[in-house]
Formats: structure tokens, C-alpha cells, sequence
């Protein structure tokens, strides 16, 4: 089984996003196995964006996730492809590149405020999902009708 970390950041959790990015990947067939709202700490987003530090943007982009004017929307979501599929779902970083159908490009304009994170490689989101969950918050369950979902004959 694959697993990514997928955050509504706080602009999408002002706008209203939230359960439309819940229902784009509960739909394509993934299953929501952790979920929280949380205001991160700066630590914690400082952890989460390590790769960033450096960048001219990186500490805008910690205040804007860290700001508690709106919490971000913490989740691990799970199944086939989950990674990359996750990524395509949710589009190119700048939303100008970012194509219709993307929830990026659905829903943004700006790459300061490009509503959601997703993990861009297995190593990524392993990191992610322990920084930001605990292992009793991930939960294990099986679909009900699994096959529909996931057989490939
Ligand atoms: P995440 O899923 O949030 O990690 O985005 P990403 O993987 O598509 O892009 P990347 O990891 O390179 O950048 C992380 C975040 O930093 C982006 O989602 C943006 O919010 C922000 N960011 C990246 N590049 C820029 C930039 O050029 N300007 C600004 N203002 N923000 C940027
Ligand atoms: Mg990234």
C-alpha cells in the first residue's frame, strides 16, 4: 500500500476548498486514512518546506502556513499511485501552468497561494506523515467494495 501527505493550506481552507479536495480524491478512488485541522508550528512548517530554505519565498511561505488565520487541513490519503496520481490531481505548482481539471488550476491564480500540498516522492511523504501525524492517528480500513475500486482484470 502507497500513502501521501495532502494538506488543504490555509487559503484553501478560507475559500471553501476543503471538501472539494476531499471529494476529488475520495472519488478517484483513494481512501482517507488520517485527517486533522491544525495551525502548524514554525518548526514544524520549517521541517515540512527544508528543501525551500534558502529561497527568496521560503519565509513568506512559512508565515502563510503558520499565520493560525486559517488552520491547514492535515490528511494522509492511500491507494494505487496515490503519490503521483496525487500530484497530477492537484496540478503544477504555478497555477498559470497548472492545467484546468488540476485542482490547482480549477481553483488558484497565485503560486504564493496555490491552496494544497501534496508529497512528491515516496521519501517525501513518508518524511511528511511523521512529521505531521502521530501513528495512532493513521488509521487502517478496508473498503467495502475494494474490488470495484481496485481490480485491474
Ligand atoms: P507543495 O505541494 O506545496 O510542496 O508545492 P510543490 O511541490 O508543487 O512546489 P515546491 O515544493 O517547489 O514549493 C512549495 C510551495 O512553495 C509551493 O506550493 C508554493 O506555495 C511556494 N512556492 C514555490 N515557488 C514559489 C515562488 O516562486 N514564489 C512564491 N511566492 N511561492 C512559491
Ligand atoms: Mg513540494
Amino acid at each position: 500500500i502507497e500513502r501521501t501527505f495532502i494538506a488543504v493550506k490555509p487559503d484553501g481552507t478560507q475559500r471553501f476548498l476543503i471538501g472539494e479536495i476531499i471529494k476529488r480524491f475520495e472519488t478517484k478512488g483513494y481512501k482517507l486514512v488520517a485527517i486533522k485541522a491544525i495551525v502548524p508550528s514554525r518548526t514544524l512548517a520549517e521541517k515540512h518546506y527544508e528543501d525551500l530554505k534558502g529561497r527568496p519565498f521560503f519565509n513568506g511561505l512559512v508565515k502563510y502556513m503558520t499565520s493560525g488565520a486559517a488552520p491547514v487541513i492535515a490528511m494522509v490519503w492511500e491507494g494505487k499511485d496515490v503519490i503521483r496520481q496525487g500530484r497530477r490531481l492537484i496540478g503544477a505548482t504555478n497555477p498559470l501552468e497548472a492545467q484546468p481539471g488540476t485542482i490547482r488550476g480549477d481553483f488558484c491564480i497565485s503560486v504564493g497561494r496555490n491552496i494544497i500540498h501534496g508529497s512528491d516522492s515516496f521519501e517525501s511523504a513518508e518524511k511528511e506523515i511523521g512529521l505531521w501525524f502521530g501513528k495512532s492517528e493513521v488509521i487502517e480500513w478496508e473498503f467495502g467494495n475494494a474490488e470495484w475500486v481496485t481490480a485491474d482484470n
